[in-house]
């Protein structure tokens, strides 16, 4: 038997969806970097966790390195939007670069409460994803007060010297409802565990689930766009599944989209994390249209403003030239 054609086919995409303030904020610094100073301009690490932006940057004349070590003495590095530890910043002048530091000013928040923390003695248990640069960064800030909680399996190995100077704080990017069953379960443990002073997952990541969540339960499907690499990304698919949709895949662009996962559904759901260029998104929309999801509705349960100034370094030259 023939396998049927839904006939009626629909996208759902959510808003807020793509980039975030702190992203913008350091991709355009990377730009007017390249503008005022000419190629080329070194990048320590990605400068936000996207294949398709780094590329498009390198072809400016960007050159994104692992380590300061890699960048001649001398020249201008620019440090991404996760983070750095204040051990970089020295190694950095060591070699006396000029640096421009595109550290999103949320993940400077944790930097300055973990310091903060750190500078009263306190035990700082720091939620996040090990090897992530901004759980790395974070870390530099006090390496003898903070240990990493990767997951609900790391609470039981929890060691602290006295429980009634505990605090708790996170990666920026995590999953809200994974890391709220986190603390909780660190609070069975540690009932005098403090929280942090305001959110440390950002306004961007929480957006993003929270209109995720919207499109799930309606989408058998959910199509994030984003990088292997970015966090927020990833988590965006885990919590579509959780809400509803029957398969979430992420996807670095339309060509990764496999025709088999388009068989018998009928709603698709569309987003992407907050690295990711809007017209990556366009590109699967197309693709979808061309499979007769013509049929393209926007759900916005919440409304997004944010907007950060550039790092000051290099507002400064912009503003005397
Ligand atoms: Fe900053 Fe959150 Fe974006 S920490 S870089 S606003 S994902």
């Amino acid at each position: 038997m023939e396998p049927q054609t839904p006939t009626s086919r629909r996208v759902l995409v959510a808003k807020p969806r793509g980039y975030c303030a702190g992203v913008d904020r350091a991709v355009v610094a990377v730009e007017k970097a390249l503008e005022q100073y000419g190629a080329p301009i070194y990048v320590r690490k990605q400068i936000v966790h996207n294949t398709h932006v780094v590329k498009t940057l390198e072809a400016r004349g960007a050159i994104f390195v692992e380590e300061t070590e890699e960048v001649p003495e001398g020249e201008i590095v620019v440090f991404s939007a996760h983070g750095v530890a204040p051990a970089v910043h020295e190694q950095a002048r060591s070699r006396r670069l000029r640096t421009i530091d595109a550290t999103c000013p949320l993940v400077t928040k944790v930097h300055n409460e973990a310091k903060r923390f750190a500078g009263q003695e306190y035990d700082i248990l720091l939620i996040g994803h090990e090897g992530h640069e901004e759980v790395e960064g974070t870390s530099g800030e006090a390496p003898d007060n903070i240990q990493l909680v990767d997951g609900l399996d790391a609470v039981d190995k929890v060691q602290v010297k006295d429980p009634s100077k505990l605090v708790w704080l996170s990666q920026t990017t995590l999953s809200v409802d994974e890391t709220t069953e986190t603390v909780a379960r660190l609070k069975e443990r540690f009932p005098t565990l403090i929280d942090p002073p305001s959110d440390d997952i950002c306004y961007a990541t929480q957006n993003r689930q929270v209109a995720v969540k919207e499109i799930a339960a309606d989408s058998q499907l959910v199509i994030v766009v984003g990088s292997e690499n970015s966090s927020n990304s990833k988590r965006l698919v885990e919590v579509a599944k959780d809400y509803g949709a029957e398969a979430s895949y992420l996807v670095d662009d339309a060509t990764f989209i496999r025709d088999e996962w388009l068989e018998g559904v009928t709603t698709v759901g569309v987003t992407s994390g907050a690295s990711v260029p809007e017209e990556l998104v366009d590109g699967v929309l197309k693709r979808l249209a061309e499979h007769g999801f013509g049929d393209v509705t926007e759900v916005q349960p919440v409304d997004e403003r944010m907007r950060f100034a550039l790092p000051h370094e290099l507002r400064k030259d912009l503003r005397a030239s």
